[in-house]
């Protein structure tokens, strides 16, 4: 007589847990520059709120003037227009935004229409 022993093995059992992936996607809408048509720059948030208290910022974008061109544009928006004067070092800040951005030679200059 034989005598046989059945010998059970293991079971293993595994347990996968899925890692719970939390994605927080903050996702900004685009829209227009934060200052208006002002090509954003140093000094452009500055000249922003400044100019664009009475009057829209694209009065400003239109213009191609030197900066001594808009120095002049600055005194003549104090003596004839109300503006306040400008303290420093805002007013050196707005020039050097707009000679940088809104000089003569500027590449962006917008073409007067035909005639
Ligand atoms: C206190 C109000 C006031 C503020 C502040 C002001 N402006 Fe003006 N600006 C005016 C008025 C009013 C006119 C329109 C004058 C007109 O055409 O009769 C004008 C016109 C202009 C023009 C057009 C000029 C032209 O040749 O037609 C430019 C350029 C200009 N402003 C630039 C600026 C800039 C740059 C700033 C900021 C540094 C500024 N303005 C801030 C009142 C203001």
């Amino acid at each position: 007589m034989t005598k046989s022993s059945l010998r059970f093995g293991l079971a293993l059992c595994f347990a996968l847990a899925l890692p719970a992936s939390l994605t927080a996607t903050s996702y900004q809408p685009a829209e227009d520059s934060e200052f208006g048509v002002l090509v954003d720059g140093v000094g452009a948030e500055t000249t922003y709120y400044t100019c664009s208290a009475c009057h829209s910022e694209r009065i400003v974008a239109q213009q191609g003037l030197s900066r001594s061109g808009w120095a002049d544009m600055l005194d003549w928006m104090i003596e004839e227009q109300g503006m306040f004067e400008i303290e420093e070092p805002e007013r050196t800040e707005i020039l050097d935004y707009l000679e940088t951005n809104y000089n003569v030679d500027r590449p962006n200059f917008p073409q007067p229409a035909n005639e």
